[in-house]
């Protein structure tokens, strides 16, 4: 009856108490690298991102600005957090926002089935609090308060004094799953990657889990709890339950709801920052389970980009806006850059010196003079049409083995979500492009018309692997391989440069002979040393 399921992937849905800064677009740039990547491998692909509104660092961030909580939810989603998806590229399939009815009414109703099923009782809380990271604390994960805070315990990653909750509230039996989660994560090693993160959770599991107080009754944004409007809802419990609620969570058999989540769920892999890990290792999938509901195959757990030694976040005011990036280098190389230089899964800093340094080195010079140079050539030499190859010799056996190799190794790498390994290997095949280019010497066999069938097979060969590099490059750099792929003239012949199949650019010969090949536009100009 339905088509098979989609390739489903999520990033962390941001909170609005801001506007995004270049931490949020490097999760949303790197879904939707991957995502692109699945869509080239013929897939359906499924792509969410969205906005977490509740809760009251929402709340009191709309009350010091003098407007309602939606009113400010409503204001920063339209001026900065749907803007920013266009500014780094970023196609996704749906967008949520946890204020949207669609949401708040799937969540009612999945509440009330863990209540039902016994999965939720009455308790009193009292703790200490974070409402910057709105996330109930033990004693011991406090730190001591330096400055003005000198004397008081403090979150360490607000650096801030927290607040003693004391209230009585619905709880989740979150206790009565760790066993279950241990034993889920021990047959399936790769549901929390990288390794350190499967690590932390692990041994967090085997600590002491404790059940999860999950609704307020001092504030009121919130989803009210449906069998006790003097509650919302926790934030994160209803912000966790965005991955399942955008797809039809709990609708109706027959619905198109249904259907949708017949097709996507579970997801393939949640994307997530390491500071919100737990939430997601933890508790969504005891959430899932107390639900009898599919668990995500995986949660990838990416570092922080980090800002002189230290998290860049909006509460310490070292957010750099992705605009201020991309004004200068542009979407491609913003994408390109990031999941190029760290390594996914690690912590990486962030320098305009390291960013001007690899951007003039490996795509202005590298696969940008390359770009170049290819359909000039044709030009000069062949009036603009791709002459067809003779024979293969070495140099191009070569190539043609060497591209194989990086194809698979790209795709493994992305099937990974290593994005590095990937680029390190399609970089080696740039590289070694660039070399034939230098070694064949094509306007020295342009000069003498004994070497014509040479010539037409170096010319050849430059503009297929010109092909081969648009291809697998494509998912991280959309608009320059559009470019490219209209200078090479691809179009008419292999169709649209997306619909190219990333299992399929190893094979050689694609590009046909006729072929009218243009001087476009430079993909990656030089620029001005000095930015930011
Ligand atoms: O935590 N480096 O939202 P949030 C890398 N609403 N990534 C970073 C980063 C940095 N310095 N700073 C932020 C929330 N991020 C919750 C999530 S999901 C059900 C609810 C990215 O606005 C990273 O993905 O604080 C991190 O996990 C996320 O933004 C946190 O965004
Ligand atoms: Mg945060």
């Amino acid at each position: 009856m339905s088509e098979s399921k989609a390739f489903y992937l999520t990033t962390p849905i941001y909170y609005v108490n801001d506007a995004p800064h270049i931490g949020h677009a490097y999760t949303t740039a790197a879904g939707d690298v991957a995502t692109r990547w699945h869509r080239q491998r013929g897939e359906s692909v499924w792509f969410l991102t969205g906005t977490d509104e509740h809760g009251q660092k929402i709340m009191r961030t709309a009350e010091a600005n003098g407007v309602s909580p939606q009113q400010w939810a409503d204001q920063l989603v339209e001026s900065s957090w749907l803007p920013v998806l266009d500014v780094i590229d970023a196609v996704n399939d749906d967008f949520i926002r946890t204020t949207e009815l669609r949401h708040t009414e799937r969540v009612q109703r999945f509440l009330a089935g863990l209540k039902e099923r016994g999965d939720i009782y009455e308790g009193s809380y009292e703790g200490p609090y974070c409402v910057g990271c709105e996330e109930f604390k033990l004693p011991g994960d406090l730190a001591d308060g330096t400055g003005e805070y000198e004397g008081q315990k403090v979150c360490p990653s607000h650096g801030r004094p927290v607040e003693t909750v004391s209230e009585t509230n619905w709880f989740f039996r979150l206790s009565a799953y760790a066993d279950r989660l241990i034993a889920h994560y021990e047959a399936n090693p790769l549901a929390v990657a990288p390794t350190s993160a499967y690590n932390e959770v692990m041994s967090f599991l085997r600590g002491e889990v404790q059940d999860l107080s999950i609704s307020r009754s001092t504030f009121d944004w919130g989803i009210p709890v449906p069998w006790d409007p003097a509650q919302v809802v926790y934030v994160w419990f209803d912000a966790l339950l965005n991955y399942a609620t955008a797809v039809g969570l709990g609708d109706e058999p027959g619905s198109a709801g249904a259907e949708k989540f017949a097709t996507t769920w579970p997801a393939n892999v949640h994307l997530v920052g390491k500071d919100i890990l737990r939430f997601h290792a933890i508790i969504w999938p005891a959430m899932l389970m107390a639900g009898e509901l599919a668990l995500p195959h995986q949660v990838f757990a990416h570092g922080w980009l980090l800002v002189g030694g230290e998290k860049m976040s909006k509460s310490k005011l070292t957010g750099i806006a992705p605009s201020q990036i991309v004004d200068h280098f542009g979407s491609d190389a913003f994408r390109y850059y990031f999941l190029r230089a760290i390594q996914f899964g690690a912590d990486g800093s962030f320098s305009w010196e390291d960013m001007s340094a690899r951007y003039t080195a490996e795509l202005a010079n590298g696969l940008g003079n390359l770009a170049s140079r290819a359909p000039a050539m044709v030009n000069k030499y062949r009036d603009g049409l791709l002459p067809a190859a003779g024979p293969s010799a070495d140099a191009e056996l070569a190539l043609q083995a060497l591209l194989a190799s990086v194809a698979s190794v790209a795709d493994e790498s992305m099937l990974r979500l290593d994005f590095a390994g990937a680029l390190a290997a399609m970089k080696s095949f740039v590289d070694a492009v660039n070399l034939y280019v230098t070694e064949q010497e094509p306007w020295v066999l342009a000069k003498d018309p004994a070497n014509d069938e040479r010539l037409s097979t170096v010319l050849y060969t430059i503009c297929e692997a010109l092909r081969a590099i648009a291809v697998l490059h494509h998912a991280f750099m959309p608009k320059a391989t559009t470019s490219l792929w209209d200078q090479l003239g691809a179009e008419a012949a292999l169709g649209p440069i997306g619909s190219q199949n990333v299992t399929d650019v190893g094979r050689w010969g694609q590009l046909s002979e006729g072929a009218v090949i243009t001087k476009g536009a430079i993909l990656f100009p030089r620029l001005e040393e000095t930015a930011g």
